[in-house]
């Protein structure tokens, strides 16, 4: 899902799903013409039939809307996903395996064709242990786990449309079913199932809890959250699966696979805090939401959440915790140009409880009553300082434009500052030197979301080019970051930003330092698989492909070294090369010694540095 997937993947699929069965699936067609099918469009309304599908071109084509294309371009309008997950969903529908990687040499294959397998047979330990989970709780209505469901007043539709479960009590239970299936105790360790005490001892990793089946974008089940069913349980109040080669916290959002129409079709998603909330949200009519999946909310999923919709509410708990979490939030969506809104709950609900105890109409006057962001960290950080005091209120400021100058929209960004000037009523001029102030120290641009090089009026734009020699450094340095957060943080110091260049790799080098910068190294990965996606670069596949390879320290050091010199270096001459040109055809003589100035501040810098 990661890497850009070969063509012949791409013709094996449409050789093997025929558009009028994938298009049938999901609307009544009927027979028109010999290789012609008719339907009402499913993307605008009509009564008449205007859609046309063609057997014989494999497309599709609506007279009433002009929408048209083949099955790609079907699934990603039906079920609103991208390229890639369009790929991914046919897939699975039609039973192509997509490899990882093309593989140069047998060896590697093989061990990929090993890897592929392994999360295969992951995906079906899952789905194996969900079907059975669900069968423990429909087949016994009256045992703990039911008796639980029904105080909280979860029913039968709901239970099935979440794939709720239940574990027995015991210690193994799920072995025994596992082994009987013909799974090993190692893939059931490997699947997260079962877990193994300190002397070895083997055992089922959820006992009498209820199961909640936790699935990935592709809508297959990857891991599960267990919810205890005792009011004053011992054990932990949730327990999860741990992390395997298909379930990494950071990047799953449960309820995504889920909320993808209802974010499609409501041009927003909600984000709560568990499980139980997007249930309720999702009976109160509001399926465009998803929650973080037992850790807090990461960059990784806010990227993902930003292919589906560009309008997010926030609907975390009131408490300080919650409100804490969602200003975090906030600092990682304000970046990616997300519209956000907050949904302020009463103390001490969320949305599960203001669902059971006001239900549907309860939910939505809070969703109707959500308030801008803004205004939330207004109230956050407005009740921190004395709003009326000369101190007080520069103190609001400098705190609000820790938040604001994230933004990369700086239209909208300008008229926050307005707003925040007019409720302090301070000159709107104060404020937007304060904002200066921040920009001006430096720092490494903030890049939207795609990467794009940034365009700016500053001096500092960048413009630096390349050379098959700056390439190749730029090249070395990035698989550096990659592998070492150190490397990174040394870059922000010793490779100013201009000096990179904007090719792909530039670019992504500059992203690596840029999160460093943020203290969100870790997030690199992943931004850059999801840049890689939209521009299909070869190189940069392989440079994430080879992100866990060790590195030698001696051999490290020179290489880093080495690399920024001669990124460095080129830069210099080159705007050496520039000025001199300028002195060239300077036609005044007080041009001329300004250039010569700059020339020669240029030379006494550069020897400062090399000091
Ligand atoms: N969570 C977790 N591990 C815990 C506690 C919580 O993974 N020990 C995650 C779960 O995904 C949970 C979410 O954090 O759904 C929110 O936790 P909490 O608010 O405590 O639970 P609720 O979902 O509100 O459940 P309940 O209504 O039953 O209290
Ligand atoms: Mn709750």
């Amino acid at each position: 899902m990661n890497r850009a997937i070969p063509e012949n993947i791409i013709d094996d699929i449409r050789a093997r799903c025929d558009i009028v069965d994938l298009i049938s699936s999901f609307l009544p067609m009927k027979k028109a013409g010999s290789t012609r099918w008719k339907a009402c469009c499913p993307f605008h309304e009509e009564k008449t039939p205007s859609f046309v599908v063609d057997n014989q071109r494999q497309r599709y084509h609506c007279f009433g809307c002009g929408k048209g294309g083949d099955i790609f371009s079907f699934m990603m309008d039906r079920e609103g996903v991208d390229f890639p997950n369009a790929i991914h969903l046919l897939a699975g529908r039609c039973g192509v395996i997509i490899p990882e990687k093309t593989y140069s040499s047998p060896a590697q294959r093989q061990v990929a064709e090993q890897r592929t397998d392994q999360r295969q047979r992951l995906y079906k330990i899952n789905e194996d242990f969900a079907a059975w989970f669900a069968d423990n709780l429909k087949r016994n209505p009256g045992s703990p786990v039911g008796n639980y469901l029904a105080t909280r007043n979860l029913t039968g539709e709901i239970i099935n449309n979440f794939g709720l479960g239940a574990t027995p009590d015991g210690w193994d239970n799920s072995l025994k079913f596992g082994l009987q299936r013909g799974y090993s105790e190692a893939e059931m360790l490997d699947a997260g199932i079962l877990t193994r005490n300190e002397q070895g001892r083997v055992y089922d990793r959820f006992r009498n809890r209820l199961m909640f089946p936790i699935w990935n974008e592709q809508d297959k089940v990857v891991a599960f959250s267990a919810r205890t069913i005792e009011k004053e349980s011992q054990g932990a109040k949730y327990v999860n699966s741990p992390e395997t080669p298909v379930f990494r916290k950071s990047s799953i959002l449960y309820g995504l696979a889920k909320a993808r129409r209802g974010m499609n079709e409501r041009k927003s998603a909600i984000m709560c805090e568990g499980q139980l909330d997007v249930i309720a949200m999702h009976r109160a009519g509001f399926t465009n939401t998803v929650a973080p999946q037992g850790t807090a909310f990461t960059d990784e999923q806010a990227r993902i959440l930003k292919r589906y919709t560009d309008c997010l509410y926030i609907a975390f708990d009131s408490d300080s915790a919650g409100r804490k979490a969602t200003l975090r939030a906030l600092e990682l969506t304000l970046p990616l140009g997300f519209e956000l809104r907050i949904i302020q709950f009463p103390p001490d609900t969320d949305p599960d409880t203001v669902y059971a105890s006001s239900g549907e109409s309860g939910i939505k006057q809070l969703v109707d009553g959500s308030v801008d962001f803004f205004e939330f960290i207004l109230g956050e950080i407005g009740t921190m300082h004395d709003k009326t005091s000369p101190v007080g209120k520069s103190r609001i400021i400098a705190d609000i434009i820790q938040y604001l100058h994230k933004m990369t929209d700086h239209v909208s960004r300008e008229l926050y500052l307005n707003r925040l000037a007019e409720t302090l009523n301070v000159r709107f001029e104060t404020v937007f030197k304060e904002m200066n102030k921040f920009k001006s120290k430096p720092q490494y641009a903030k890049q939207s979301h795609d990467l794009q090089p940034q365009v700016t009026s500053e001096a500092t734009a960048n413009e630096a080019t390349s050379t098959p020699q700056i390439e190749k450094a730029e090249e070395k340095l990035l698989r550096m970051t990659l592998i070492d957060e150190t490397v990174a943080n040394r870059l922000v110091a010793e490779l100013p930003h201009e000096n990179i260049s904007n090719t792909i790799i530039g670019q992504s080098l500059h992203e690596v330092i840029r999160l460093s910068m943020d203290g969100e190294w870790q997030n690199s990965i992943a931004s850059l698989t999801e840049f890689e996606r939209t521009h299909n670069n070869h190189k940069l596949s392989m440079i994430l492909l080879d992100a866990t390879t060790q590195l030698d320290d001696k051999q490290k050091e020179k290489s880093i070294r080495d690399c920024i010199a001669v990124i460095n270096k080129h830069h210099k001459d080159n705007s050496k090369a520039k000025l001199k040109q300028r002195l060239k055809n300077a036609e005044t003589a007080e041009e001329k010694y300004k250039i010569m100035q700059e020339l020669q501040n240029m030379i006494k810098n550069s020897s400062c540095k090399t000091l």
